[in-house]
């Protein structure tokens, strides 16, 4: 993915055949190849190159930035100066809308839910502000993926990072003071999208999901996790209730992992903090839990832990990109209102609604390990082999206090 010629654009460069980009390259004194990655990734040269870049150009580094949509600080400084001037001039400028903007039409209900088919842009155009309590977005990663909906997941990437900033403005906006928006995305995208979150928003936490997505690449670090960002709107979430996690034991001889030492009757009964690091969520692969084909669906361990995190039962939570439906499922079962939107077909969503059961002793079976330092299975193991449990470490705290 690359972006749009806006370098080889600001400077005055063609590239391609017939195009002037080898005279550029000689006449300023930087090799074609630099040039072309300054174009591809729309980095703004620095040092040496940047001197000699504008001076063949003749182009001033701020009309480079301004032309390349890079903003720093010294001009952004300058156009809060001068915004009474400038605002005229962007009034003239006519907003490009990237969405294919087809109607969405409601397709689906539950009883707590409303599902739309459509793009979610205008769904969201339609809904209340200030009337979700949750949103959560998983979009496409612009990946070249090929979706049942056809749509197009190779988009450059100033107009994949402009088609997320469009709907996730209309999100915001539907947000109730108070509530919480995550957005799933790899760690690329959602680093790009957080200065423009950061308008709107306040940051909570940037949330590293460890599973494997790609395979190891030459030259780079294993991408290891994916990016769940958590903003609020406003200062103070309306509901912020974290689980806590089971301590982690050895799965063969339920021993301790790490050594806790003197401390073992201070940890709470009720389990660890949560982290801003989560090593529990389970890719979906396995046949029984995956409801379509293709690597996008999301584990319903996951969303029912957000859920959980931000909303009371009764809230409205809503997700523009439905998927499989993995936000609605969680939302239905645990007694969550939920609006939904998907582009492509639904049947994947509907037939999942059938298997409700099944995917309720999913769910079940996730939150039966919650909360309890050791959930019950654990707990007996661990008392059979005489390992320490939250009850025993009590007893003898207690029994030192007695001769
Ligand atoms: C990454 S998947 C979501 C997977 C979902 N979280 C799950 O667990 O199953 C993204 C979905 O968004 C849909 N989509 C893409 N553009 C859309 C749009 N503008 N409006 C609504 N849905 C869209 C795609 O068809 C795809 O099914």
């Amino acid at each position: 993915m690359s972006y749009s010629d806006q370098f080889f654009k600001a400077i005055g460069v063609q590239a391609g055949r017939g195009g002037n980009l080898s005279q550029f390259s000689k006449s300023a004194g930087v090799p074609v190849d630099r040039l072309k990655f300054y174009n591809q990734s729309n980095v703004i040269p620095s040092g040496k190159d940047l001197k000699l870049i504008t001076k063949a150009s003749g182009v001033s580094e701020s009309i480079l930035k301004l032309k390349m949509g890079r903003l720093d600080k010294d001009l952004l400084e300058a156009i809060q100066e001068y915004a009474n001037e400038i605002a005229p001039l962007i009034s003239k400028h006519e907003p490009t809308i990237e969405s294919p903007q087809t109607e969405c039409t409601l397709e689906f209900q539950t009883k707590l839910g409303k599902l739309y088919k459509g793009d979610c842009y205008t769904l969201l155009k339609s809904m209340r502000s200030d009337s979700i309590d949750m949103v959560f977005a998983d979009p496409p990663f612009n990946l070249s993926k090929l979706y049942p909906s056809e749509i197009d997941d190779n988009l450059k990437t100033e107009k994949y990072l402009h088609w997320c900033q469009e709907w996730l403005y209309e999100c915001i906006r539907v947000l109730k003071p108070g509530g919480a928006l995550y957005l799933w995305n790899l760690p690329k995208w959602n680093a790009a999208l957080t200065n423009f979150l950061e308008s709107y928003l306040t940051f909570r936490n940037w949330i590293g999901v460890d599973i494997k997505y790609s395979l190891p690449i030459a030259n780079r670090l294993y991408p290891s996790h994916y990016s769940l960002l958590y903003y609020i709107k406003g200062d103070k979430p309306k509901t912020f209730h974290a689980d806590r996690l089971p301590m982690q034991v050895c799965p063969k001889c339920y021993g301790d992992i790490k050594d806790y030492g003197g401390y073992k009757d201070k940890m709470n009964p009720k389990g660890v903090n949560l982290t801003d690091i989560w090593t529990d969520i389970p890719p979906v692969r396995h046949a029984k839990y995956k409801r379509r084909d293709g690597s996008n669906e999301l584990s319903l361990k996951l969303l029912d832990r957000v859920i959980e995190m931000s909303t009371d039962k009764g809230d409205v939570v809503f997700d523009p990109f439905g998927g499989s439906g993995t936000t609605y499922m969680a939302a239905e079962l645990k007694k969550r209102k939920w609006i939904g939107c998907e582009i492509g077909p639904l049947d994947v969503i509907t037939d999942r609604f059938e298997l409700i059961d099944s995917e309720k002793d999913i769910l079940d079976s996730y939150r039966d390990k919650l909360n309890a330092l050791f959930p019950e299975n654990i707990r007996k193991n661990r008392e059979k082999r005489g390992i320490w449990t939250c009850e025993s470490v009590r007893k003898v705290s207690q029994s030192e206090l007695f001769d």
